[in-house]
């Protein structure tokens, strides 16, 4: 008897081990919360339980909206909102309260579920860690454990940049991608939408840029280095204003700022094609078929260039709410700057030292404009070249010496080296095992390990490093499940970098977490890399 009894408290026993491990496997956050209490027991959300919220918000009532349909669709239940229920799912605004813009405070019981913020995005952004707790196969009951999470991000630019140009991606796909950045609590969303091989971006006052600049006759097959093959299939795309309005605020609605690029003055021989004019020598000129950097650029000693790059801007600054326009600055090549009469006389009379100045010219021009339109110029880390305008945001792309430069010019910075951010890269050694990629080598866990500060900058200057982002060219990518190949799961990774803090990261427990959302991205039908 008394070993029958002995050997049933041991059974017990064991069974509340394996209940507990179980429930440690089931929560695993990415991006990792600042801190995390795990309590006894859990709450079931059954279909009588209500989220609760003030209707007068229309932010939290978006918010209801989302996360009622994701239940519906991933979990099939279909949750009443207001319905004064006892037990509910409860959005509050605290305005006293300490959390920031995206901070937040979730706490499961076996009475309810409450999250709480300052402002509609900390609530945001306690949905998606509450997404992160339900469980990852449906079947019957969603029962949630019991945690008291309090939660703020690290640094306040978490982005994603997705070349549209190289290859186009329909409307259902950005948005899925939006949807995909949410769930891992990246907030902005840079849109690279002008290259060489396509402009991808309606603008009225410019018809030929969608009916010319956005189509090419033929696409290279292969890598670009070692083929000499063209597909001879035409090739276009471009999202009108309309399809830009929706796509922006689907976006807001997530939390996710837009930011554009508009490439300038490299990067833009597509527009030639359409434009002649806006080139050195007049062309003639067609949109780009292979990959690379052009020596066919922007004019900068033409008033017609800034008339009609101010025109463009005009349409641009209408469309996106963003505080920020993206003007690239990269790759441009000065050739054909110093063989052009009206690019030399440009220098000579603004008493410019070489073409490096007259690019500086160039941007800081166009900085002007911006800032009249009230917005701030971003430009990749060649912008530094020739002097930086007085006001731009940096993005330190060509490894950190960039954005070290910056900051210690007093300039604000986003970090994306090559080294660490760019998702076109390899993720084995073993490029034959892999899709075909542009080349590199960027695994999982170099990502993870990337720390956007600057070992030698002061306090001062780190401040002006405002995050960090992953950047997705699209040449070699032409599919939507490899794209998100690309992206999944060095998103997950990049998340907890411009996340988490500092001293909380490891990559293995990072790991361990990542077993759970393999299933949760296979829950959302979101395609990925296994690095098992
Ligand atoms: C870049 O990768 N050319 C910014
Ligand atoms: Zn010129």
């Amino acid at each position: 008897m008394n070993l029958q009894k002995t050997s049933y408290s041991f059974l017990l026993l064991l069974l509340i081990c394996v209940t507990n491990y179980g429930k440690a496997q089931t929560i695993s956050i990415i991006p990792k919360p600042m801190s995390l209490k795990v309590l006894d027991g859990d709450f079931a959300i059954t279909s009588s339980t209500s989220i609760e919220f003030d209707k007068r918000n229309d932010e939290l009532d978006n918010i209801a909206q989302l996360f009622h349909s994701d239940l519906l669709e991933f979990y099939h239940v279909d949750l009443p909102t207001n319905s004064r229920t006892q037990k509910a799912i409860k959005f509050q605004i605290e305005p006293e309260s300490n959390f920031g813009n995206e901070g937040y405070s979730l706490i499961v019981n076996p009475e309810g579920i409450l999250i709480s913020a300052s402002a509609p995005g900390g609530v945001f952004y306690g949905v998606q860690t509450l997404k992160q707790l339900l469980p990852v196969v449906p079947s019957g009951d969603i029962v949630v454990p019991c945690v008291e999470i309090k939660d703020e991000p690290r640094f306040k630019w978490r982005g994603l940049m997705l070349d549209v140009c190289r290859h186009y991606w329909p409307v259902f796909q950005i948005k899925k991608l939006l949807d995909e950045m949410a769930l891992f609590k990246m907030n902005t969303f840079h849109w690279h939408l002008t290259e060489d091989q396509g402009w991808r971006i309606e603008i009225k006052k410019y018809p030929e840029l969608t009916n010319v600049a956005s189509w090419r006759n033929q696409t290279i097959v292969g890598h670009k280095n070692e083929s000499n093959t063209y597909d001879g299939i035409g090739y276009g795309g471009f999202y009108t204003q309309d399809q830009i309005r929706d796509i922006v605020s689907y976006a807001k609605e997530r939390f996710i700022d837009v930011v554009p690029e508009i490439e300038m003055p490299g990067h833009s021989t597509a527009v030639l094609a359409a434009y002649p004019e806006l080139g050195c020598t007049g062309g003639p000129y067609e949109v780009a078929m292979t990959w690379g950097v052009f020596k066919d650029v922007y004019c900068a000693g033409k008033e017609q260039t800034f008339k009609f790059l101010e025109d463009v801007l005009d349409e641009v600054c209408e469309l996106f709410p963003s505080r920020y326009v993206h003007i690239g600055g990269d790759e441009c090549p000065k050739d054909l700057w110093q063989e052009c009469e009206k690019c030399q006389k440009r220098i000579k009379d603004e008493d410019l030292k070489d073409e490096h100045e007259l690019q500086s010219y160039f941007i800081k021009r166009i900085e002007k404009y911006l800032e009249y339109k009230n917005k701030r110029l971003i430009g990749w880390d060649e912008i530094l070249e020739g002097g930086i305008a007085p006001e731009a945001t940096v993005m330190s792309w060509r490894g950190i010496r960039g954005g070290i430069e910056a900051t210690q010019l007093g300039h604000d910075v986003i970090m994306t080296p090559t080294s660490h951010c760019y998702f076109d890269h390899y993720q084995s050694k073993d490029k034959e095992s892999e899709p075909l990629a542009i080349g590199g080598f960027l695994p999982l866990k170099k990502v993870y390990n990337y720390e956007p500060v600057p070992d030698d900058l002061n306090e001062q200057q780190a401040s002006h490093i405002l995050g960090a982002q992953a950047n997705v060219w699209t040449e070699y990518i032409t599919n939507i499940p490899h794209l998100e190949y690309m992206i999944f799961p060095r998103l997950c990774a990049l998340s907890e970098v411009v996340w988490s803090t500092r001293e909380s990261k490891n990559f293995v427990d990072f790991q361990t977490r990542l077993e759970t959302t393999y299933l949760r991205l296979k829950l959302y039908n979101i395609n990925y890399r296994d690095y098992r």
